[in-house]
């Protein structure tokens, strides 16, 4: 699968799953140009972006000018997600999906939970109709705050019954909670056509390592206990999650001094996974590509009908320090910040 001369190792071109390109609506915290320069410096060769734009990809008319921005500044392959809600508010009224179902790869209302049973199945029974999945971001605080597992197994269990009854290929974001890995572990032996990401943070990375009140460990959902990332662990080992995918999520400083959650991650993943997991003998190469590469492939696959070739070279023999200000990234959030690392993409 992959081949190794000297210090420099030939790997599959990765395929993010979830990032936050900020245009239109947020240039300044990062736009498509700057986004897509830091997917191909992480090694990846297509992307998919969440909706919470401005205006929100929520009709057709909007999601163009969503398209139009992607095909003046993209560096590489760019999927926009559209809104399930309008405005994508996690309520109300449910998206144009019909009109925008040729364009996207499915509809998601990540950074809210859709918490309504009633309508989200109903956006289930549509998108299913249009052969499109349901990006989940599980949240229902009803069960507690966000620190509080059950904010996303207990809407990851709503929702799972919902996509039994409705047979859409439900798709779940950010994975961080032991309870929702064995949800899906089981759906899966159900027969579910339910699939999920979990992101490099929740996996290297335990509630003992976070600094509070420092905003380069604040995201959304939060970091867990070390069982929590365990168990993250053994569902990537045993196919429960299928994806690794950033949540890269860019604000400005001033933004995270105000509170937004979010780090970048596009530009970290694969050499703060490759260190920590599979150099320290946790995963195989090959699994950590397989949750990277092959796997989010297939889904895009399965999303746009288009499919996703071409390898990358990397060194990983060389270490380096990670050193935000050097990132192409407009986002300078990251709990990795100083860590010596093996992995320099040579793109
Ligand atoms: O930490 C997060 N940031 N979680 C989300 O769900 C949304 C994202 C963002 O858009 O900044």
């Amino acid at each position: 699968m992959q081949h190794q001369r000297n210090n420099t190792i030939l790997l599959p071109g990765f395929v993010d799953l979830h990032v936050h390109f900020r245009e239109p609506g947020f240039w300044q915290k990062e736009t498509i140009a700057t986004g897509s320069a830091a997917a191909l410096r992480g090694g990846y060769i297509a992307v998919v972006t969440m909706p919470n734009l401005k205006p929100a990809p929520d009709c057709l008319p909007n999601l163009q000018q969503q398209l139009e921005l992607i095909k003046q500044q993209a560096q590489l392959p760019v999927f926009p997600v559209g809104s399930i809600t309008m405005g994508q508010l996690g309520k109300g009224e449910l998206s144009r999906m019909e009109e925008m179902a040729p364009y996207v790869c499915g509809f998601s209302d990540d950074g809210v939970g859709v918490n309504d049973p009633a309508l989200m199945k109903e956006a289930m029974q549509r998108a299913r109709a249009l052969g499109k999945p349901i990006i989940a971001h599980c949240e229902d605080l009803s069960f507690g705050d966000a620190h509080n597992p059950a904010s996303e197994y207990k809407a990851l269990e709503r929702d799972l019954e919902l996509a039994a009854q409705t047979g859409c290929h439900y798709h779940v974001c950010h994975v961080s909670a032991a309870q929702s890995v064995e949800l899906i572990r089981q759906a899966k032996k159900d027969g579910l056509a339910v699939t999920a990401e979990t992101a490099p943070h929740y996996l290297v990375l335990c509630d003992a390592d976070v600094l509070l009140g420092d905003y380069n460990y604040h995201m959304n959902p939060p970091i867990r206990a070390a069982a929590d990332r365990d168990a993250l662990l053994a569902g990537l080992i045993d196919g429960t999650i299928d994806c690794i995918a950033t949540d890269h999520a860019p604000h400005t400083a001033q933004d995270k001094l105000n509170g937004c959650p979010g780090l970048v991650g596009l530009e970290t993943a694969f050499p703060v996974l490759y260190t920590k997991l599979v150099r320290e003998g946790v995963l195989t190469l090959d699994q950590l590509v397989n949750a990277m590469a092959h796997n989010p492939r297939e889904l895009l696959k399965r999303w746009t009908n288009r499919v996703f070739g071409g390898s990358v070279l990397w060194d990983v023999q060389t270490p380096y320090i990670i050193e935000p200000s050097e990132f192409a990234t407009m986002g300078r959030a990251t709990p990795f910040a100083g860590w010596e690392v093996y992995g320099k993409c040579l793109n």
